[in-house]
């Protein structure tokens, strides 16, 4: 969470720098703010909400030695005092952060002269200041001092075109364009347009530019040397086009995404390691992840015990910490699931994962992130840059991904079969009836609140549902395995209480359509997500399916156009829900 920017070079208009920002505001958006270091002194602007609201106060400004930063709030409320950048008491530094400084309390007591903000970062700012740091080996003793999480850059009002960088767990990287002008951002989509090289800084790693050159560092202050990446053609891709929002660009990419990902995995042989021998050493799987990528691992365990009969399930990453000692062992396969790579419950599940022994594969969208670093084995989702806070073609992805993998390692399947079963998904994934969907949305959008069941796979499906619609358009959703109704919630069905039953599944499917009668006997709006031909219902979505384990991708994407189209009648921004990032870099 929060995105970071910082700049030194030759002359920038504030567009320039506020357009790089403006990529990073999935990271959060609660306010923004600029340093900029002009003629010895530091001037900042800071604004409460989107970035827009910056870039007008910004407007006329240019800047060659500047740190740019969008918040979301950890420490300290949502307020102009708590905006980054933040800066020292007599204005020598100025610092924007990302992550969190956990004993920032402790270093607090320590300050003569305590910060206005009530921030972690402000406590840094304060701290250079009240150590006399004055270059990058001072720079790097003081981090010393600091626990916890940190992207930080940071700004001497008296050193001139200068920038010092520093790293823990939270994200950093650092582009050159031919001039020797330096980016640095959190995320290197900030690179298209500027550079197609990058540097990314690891952990403990710092780094000074200065007199157009890079130069890092290790925490005992030596130098080192680092290998410039290639910026991935991808970003290119990741502007809004005609879509009046991400969301919706992301969903109608589904069909695409889903090919080019069987042609990555189909041409370079991605699962050929991945036999039924590589599970002997292996008596347990776990698979983890967080939000929706939870619900993709809940779908992979299904596939575990249904294609292969083997001991899986699925854990929440922030409640995988909680488990029984030993829980994993040198027996267990451990598969975390990440969009981002970056979800700091997702990486400390991998940690412990990894100390108690377990082998550690993990399937991320982002090929540089931390998790695709770390893992053991890392197989990728190719969904493509996904911006909008809520996950669509990357749910899509990491369900076939997930599918792709369980069905090899079965060998049940030959492996043209699964990539022909996944090709034939992709080309029905966007024939949902949209008319249908903006119908429906037309007639619930103003409920407070709505329900979705369904069992086994359809009870997942009805999760991630849920989750979508709570997200994007702030209707309190809940999901329950149908069963369950009877068992207390049917009494919040109220008259017109919209009810979405999911029934995809074999024979199942009949006793869930059971009890959505129980509910629409009860006054509910029943709308039935199926592949069941000649229902008589109201509001059906049909899905053309028959692969019950591959229905949930046909079954979820309706549902995703769904929660888009509701908060645009609601005029909620789907990309950017209030309180959300994308990127979720804190426990
Ligand atoms: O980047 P990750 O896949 O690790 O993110 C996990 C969740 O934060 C994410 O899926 C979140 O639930 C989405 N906003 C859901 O749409």
């Amino acid at each position: 969470m929060c995105g970071i920017v910082g700049y030194v070079g030759k002359s920038k208009d504030s567009k320039y720098l506020i357009d790089k920002l403006k990529k990073l505001e999935y990271r959060g958006y609660d306010s923004a703010g600029v340093c900029n270091l002009k003629n010895g002194r530091c001037e900042t602007f800071k604004s409460i909400g989107r970035i827009s609201n910056l870039e007008t106060k910004i407007e006329k400004l240019s800047f060659n030695c500047a740190i740019l930063h969008t918040r979301w709030a950890t420490n300290g409320k949502v307020c102009l005092k708590n905006c980054h950048p933040h800066l020292s008491h007599n204005r020598s530094w100025a610092v924007v952060h990302n992550g969190i400084i956990e004993n920032y309390l402790d270093l607090k007591s320590k300050l003569k002269i305590l910060p206005e903000s009530d921030t972690d970062t402000s406590v840094v700012a304060q701290g250079l200041e009240e150590n006399s740091v004055s270059n990058i080996f001072e720079f790097i003793d003081y981090f010393k001092n600091l626990e916890g999480g940190y992207a930080i850059v940071a700004l001497n009002a008296k050193i001139e075109q200068t920038l010092f960088l520093a790293k823990k767990k939270n994200p950093l990287y650092v582009g050159a364009d031919n001039d020797n002008n330096f980016l640095v951002a959190s995320d290197p989509i900030c690179f298209n347009n500027f550079s197609k090289n990058y540097y990314s800084l690891e952990d403990n790693e710092f780094a000074i530019i200065k007199d157009k050159t890079i130069t890092f560092f290790d925490n005992q202050k030596n130098e080192i040397k680092k290998q410039l990446l290639n910026l991935d053609e991808e970003f290119e891709k990741a502007e809004k086009q005609d879509y009046s929002t991400f969301m919706l660009k992301e969903i109608f990419e589904e069909e695409v995404v889903l090919k080019k990902q069987i042609e990555i995995y189909k041409t370079q042989n991605l699962l050929g390691k991945f036999d039924k021998n590589f599970l002997n050493k292996f008596n347990k799987i776990i698979l983890i992840g967080c939000g929706t990528a939870y619900h993709a691992c809940l779908i992979g365990a299904k596939y575990f015990q249904k294609l292969l009969n083997f001991n899986a399930s699925a854990e929440i990453a922030s409640e995988f910490c909680y488990c029984i000692p030993n829980f994993v062992d040198k027996n267990t396969l451990v598969v975390l699931v990440s969009q981002s790579g970056e979800t700091a419950d997702t990486l400390k599940a991998f940690e412990i994962a990894k100390k108690q022994g377990a082998y550690c594969i993990a399937f991320t969208n982002v090929s540089y992130s931390t998790l695709s670093k770390k893992a053991d084995m890392c197989l990728p989702i190719c969904a493509g840059v996904e911006i909008a806070v809520a996950s669509t073609k990357a749910y899509i992805c990491q369900i076939s991904a997930l599918y792709m993998f369980v069905s090899n390692l079965s060998c049940k399947n030959n492996k043209n079969s699964y990539f022909d079963e996944i090709y034939n998904i992709s080309d029905k994934i966007l024939h949902f009836d949209k008319i249908n969907i903006e119908n429906i949305a037309k007639k619930i959008y103003k409920t407070l609140k709505c329900f979705f069941i369904g069992k086994d796979l359809d009870l997942i499906t009805a999760k991630e549902a849920a989750l979508k619609i709570n997200e994007t358009t702030y209707i309190v959703s809940n999901s329950y395995p149908s069963g369950e109704l009877k068992h207390g919630y049917l009494s919040l069905i109220e008259e017109k209480t919209p009810i979405f039953v999911f029934a995809t599944q074999g024979d199942l499917k009949f006793k869930t359509l059971n009890s959505a009668e129980e509910a629409h006997s009860r006054g509910s709006e029943r709308i039935l997500i199926t592949n069941e031909k000649n229902i008589e219902s109201e509001n059906v979505i049909y899905i053309d399916e028959k692969n019950e384990l591959l229905a949930p991708i046909l079954a979820i994407a309706p549902i995703q156009y769904l929660a888009c189209e509701i908060s645009r009648l609601k005029s909620i921004d789907p990309d950017k829900p209030r309180h959300l990032a994308k990127s979720v870099t804190v426990e």
